[in-house]
């Protein structure tokens, strides 16, 4: 039987991808880059298999089957992923079975609910990329299957590494320069934590596509974003990280979601993103700031929030301070839920309600009620995707899913 089973995590940017220059191969107007999160507590698993029986390309999300539309970006990767299969090992091991010519049937699920409002395409088509990369037993390096997994979603490409990954924008039409590079692996600063603060959402947002293309079109403040700001915050960034800077990297990472969320309002028409939750939260990391940056606390930054298109806030923060900003964001935003606590920082009282460093002006923000923040999941930087053997196959012997 021809069958793999990978996972792959979620990635969370600092510098924000926002804007194509091509649209068909999704290519970006700038680079980008972003921390890998643990699949240990994020991640999408995909069990792919080739058999001479299947009739057609088939492919479920947790559970429901998807069309695959000729010529969309499903069919896209897994042409491209066929195609490499026969040039890099049919081509030249004229032995290797002709799984190219086979039909596929692949399976994918998340383990985090869709409803959570988590970006789950770029977990998605890493996974789907990294699993028919299994099947064919390709010979390429991540880098090589970046180029694939972002004609999936953009932000996909960068999934194929762990650690800290850059998706170079590239300058060439054909898009082969438009790839992920690792930056650092996760194991140069495994210190790095993250805690999603899961902002309830009723509304149907802008998605990224439709939203991105807007911004390209009707907004000047993107031209100067890509143009002077992005390029220089690359490299100042990437130096941060390789230097294990937290303050650099803190403060370079809000400065670009603020800016992304800039030039969504500089869109039209306008594209809001952020809600009250989401500004309280951005105004309690800020004070929470505020006050680790005076001399007599040490004059750095102690965590950093991002924020993609949605609601829900990501802060950033190194594992010492991390218990006491889920008490924090706790104190503001009762929780209903139970808080998982997979590090087991806390004992069996739970979160409790907080304490404020001296100086901690608690009125930058109100106390919402509970369920403002619904839930609050706590990970951190984590590796690439993984090869998982048969036992964790979401495919069943006939070749439906689970
Ligand atoms: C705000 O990768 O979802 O999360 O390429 O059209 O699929 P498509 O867009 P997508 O956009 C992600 C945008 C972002 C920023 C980022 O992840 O860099």
């Amino acid at each position: 039987m021809f069958i793999a089973t990978t996972s792959a995590p979620v990635n969370i940017a600092c510098i924000k991808y926002w804007g194509k220059r091509d649209t068909k191969l999704i290519l970006p107007t700038n680079s980008s880059l972003s921390v890998t999160l643990d699949q240990d507590h994020l991640r999408s698993t995909t069990t792919s298999r080739a058999d001479a029986s299947f009739t057609k390309d088939r492919l479920w999300l947790n559970g429901v089957e998807e069309d695959i539309k000729p010529g969309g970006r499903m069919a896209t990767c897994i042409a491209e992923m066929k195609r490499l299969r026969k040039e890099l090992v049919e081509n030249v091991d004229t032995s290797a079975p002709t799984l190219s010519t086979l039909f596929v049937h692949i399976a994918s699920y998340n383990n985090f609910p869709t409803a959570a409002g988590l970006a789950s395409s770029a977990s998605g088509f890493a996974a789907l990329t990294a699993s028919l990369a299994a099947l064919y037993a390709l010979p390429s390096p991540p880098t090589e299957l970046s180029l694939i997994a972002r004609q999936g979603s953009g932000s996909a490409c960068r999934s194929l590494m762990g650690g800290f990954v850059a998706w170079n924008a590239g300058t060439l039409d054909s898009g082969v320069d438009s790839h992920a590079v690792q930056i650092a692996a996760e194991t140069h600063w495994p210190d790095i934590h993250a805690l999603i603060c899961v902002v309830s959402d009723t509304k149907k947002g802008t998605s990224s596509t439709s939203g991105m293309q807007r911004t390209v079109e009707t907004s000047p403040l993107l031209q100067h974003r890509i143009k002077h700001v992005v390029p220089q915050r690359m490299k100042t960034i990437s130096e941060a990280i390789l230097a294990k800077d937290f303050d650099r990297f803190a403060e370079i990472t809000m400065a670009d979601s603020n800016q992304f969320h800039a030039v969504c309002l500089d869109t039209s028409p306008p594209i809001f993103y952020m809600n009250d939750v989401s500004r309280a939260i951005i105004a309690v990391i800020e004070e929470y700031n505020r006050v680790a940056l005076l001399p007599e606390n040490g004059g750095k930054r102690k965590a950093a929030y991002t924020y993609d298109a949605g609601p829900n806030a990501v802060i950033y923060a190194p594992a010492a301070h991390i218990k006491e900003i889920i008490s924090l964001i706790a104190h503001f935003f009762p929780q209903q839920e139970t808080f998982k606590d997979p590090f087991g920082l806390f004992g069996p009282n739970g979160i409790g309600t907080g304490s404020f460093a001296a100086g901690f002006n608690v009125n930058v923000a109100k106390t919402w009620e509970t369920g403002a923040v619904k839930s609050l999941i706590h990970t951190k930087v984590g590796d690439g995707p993984r090869v998982l053997g048969q036992a964790d196959s979401v495919l069943g012997q006939d070749g439906l899913p689970k």
